[in-house]
């Protein structure tokens, strides 16, 4: 049966205050409307709609490549007007899901579900018991206020004393049949309140005409609850973030504060894998077994292999961490830097573009940028690959067992041959042959029966 989805993301999001549309802000590193793109993905192949408004150009860039088509809706005049703006495009049968931009957490099976409970014939409204329902259009029902029929929807403002009593609401989702929806839309009126076009108002229209109305439940208040605020922004932030770190820990991670972990992308984790404290992971990161990272880290696509130790506040992005290496604290790995095992990167220590081999050591303060170094190198303090002419980037390769020393500039492009050694303090500017030392200062010099000048007495 044909499924049509209608998200809807034209309001304007008042009081976010922002310059930026609601839905583009971010949950867990994408925007919220990407979080219920992605939900509607899963419930397959259908055609997908997303109602445009307020910074609807930006909002319909991101969804560009999404498979969802933007239908705009100019002014604004309600969520029944939304929903008449692409009634025209809807199937001519079928079921029409409507879900909101602002509801990030929606599960895919609760959004199945409201939909099957449509099946293309009965209006199916998804509601949930709030202990506090103020703002939320309420469900009325006839007689039994559990279990009777529903007759219809009344607004938060619309709502008598007695109607904001009621704690079953309208979660703003609904699966409703298409044809029908169509003919429900056309027909509303602005006569309330707000002098909106209410969508709910379809619902006393189903009862009027005979169709069954039907409810269905959210198994618990995340995944409708809706981001109007900062606030509630960072509140649905903390729950998903706290989904995702139960979700590790049942796959065996120790979290070390499961309440100081934030997850903006994809983890894949190996067995005995420790986290402590206060790490955001973002992109794709993968953590092989025994891997520990330490307080206060920032990891972003990386590959991080089985028994790596990295050290507090340490800074990876796009690099890759052989087994058994060890870095930080205060590290900074960044795009195109590869350790393999057993490498050593040590505080202050940056890495850009750069390969390490096995057991190759920069243990303090230093830069590899576009270098190639070898085997069991040893890479002093202080010492960094001048890499950059101004216009172009020049590689430096360091051969197995070169030692370099402290403070040494390495003035690519040049090849330091393999088991030389550097003297501190060198000024490397053209290849050195393996095997040697090779020097490149100042000698120096001490001058006896020098004298200290002194300062002739006042007067
Ligand atoms: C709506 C429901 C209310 C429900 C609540 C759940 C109506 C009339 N009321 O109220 O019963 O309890 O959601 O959160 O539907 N939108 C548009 N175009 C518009 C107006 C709104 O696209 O002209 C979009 C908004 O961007 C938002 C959604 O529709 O994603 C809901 O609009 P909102 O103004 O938040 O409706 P509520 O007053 O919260
Ligand atoms: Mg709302």
């Amino acid at each position: 049966m044909a499924l049509d989805i209608v998200i809807m993301a034209a309001g304007k999001g008042t009081r976010m205050k922002s310059r930026l549309p609601k839905v583009l802000h971010r949950l867990a590193g994408r925007s919220l409307l990407a979080h219920v793109l992605a939900t509607t993905a899963k419930l397959g192949p259908q055609r997908c709609w997303v109602i445009t408004g307020h910074g609807a150009e930006a909002v319909e860039s991101a969804i560009a490549g999404s498979g969802a088509s933007p239908v705009r809706q100019m002014p604004q005049l309600g969520t029944g007007h939304a929903i008449a703006q692409v009634a025209p495009q809807l199937a001519e049968r079928g079921t029409t899901l409507i879900l909101n931009g602002d509801v990030p957490l929606i599960e895919a099976a609760t959004a199945r579900a409201l939909a099957d409970a449509c099946a293309g014939q009965r209006l199916a409204l998804l509601t949930i018991k709030l202990p506090d329902a103020t703002g939320y259009g309420r469900i009325l029902r006839s007689g039994d206020p559990e279990g009777g029929r529903v007759l219809g929807i009344v607004e938060h403002k619309d709502a008598t004393p007695a109607q904001r009593e009621i704690a079953e609401v309208y979660t703003g989702m609904m699966a409703a049949p298409t044809a029908a929806l169509k003919r429900w839309v056309a027909a509303l009126k602005n006569d309330n309140v707000q002098g909106e076009y209410y969508l709910t108002d379809i619902v006393a229209m189903a009862v009027a005409e005979g169709v069954p109305v039907v409810a269905t439940h959210a198994h618990d208040d995340t995944e409708v609850l809706g981001v109007n605020s900062p606030l509630q922004l960072a509140d649905l932030e903390r729950r998903l973030q706290r989904r995702q770190a139960e979700a590790l820990m049942e796959a065996g991670v120790r979290l070390a504060d499961p309440a100081r972990f934030d997850l903006r992308g994809s983890l894949s984790t190996g067995q005995d894998v420790e986290i402590d404290v206060g790490c955001v992971f973002e992109g794709d990161v993968v953590l092989g077994d025994d891997v520990r990272i330490g307080a206060h880290c920032v990891i972003r696509d990386a590959v991080i292999q089985a028994g790596a130790v990295i050290q507090p506040f340490s800074h990876i992005d796009g690099a890759s961490v052989g087994a058994a290496s060890l870095v930080g604290p205060f590290a900074r790995l960044r795009p195109g830097a590869v350790l393999a095992e057993e490498v050593h990167i040590g505080n202050f220590v940056e890495v850009k573009n750069s390969t390490l081999a096995r057991g190759a050591k920069a243990n303090h303060l230093a830069y590899l940028g576009d270098a190639t170094v070898g085997e069991r190198v040893n890479y002093g303090a202080g010492s960094i690959t001048a890499n950059y002419d101004g216009a172009h980037k020049h590689r430096t390769v360091i051969e197995a067992d070169v030692h370099v020393g402290s403070n040494c500039v390495l003035i690519a492009p040049l090849t330091l041959g393999a088991g030389g050694t550097v003297g501190g303090g060198s000024t490397v500017s053209k290849s050195t042959p393996p095997g040697q030392l090779t020097v490149a200062r100042g000698k120096q010099l001490s001058i006896a029966g020098w004298k200290r000048p002194i300062k002739a007495s006042p007067g």
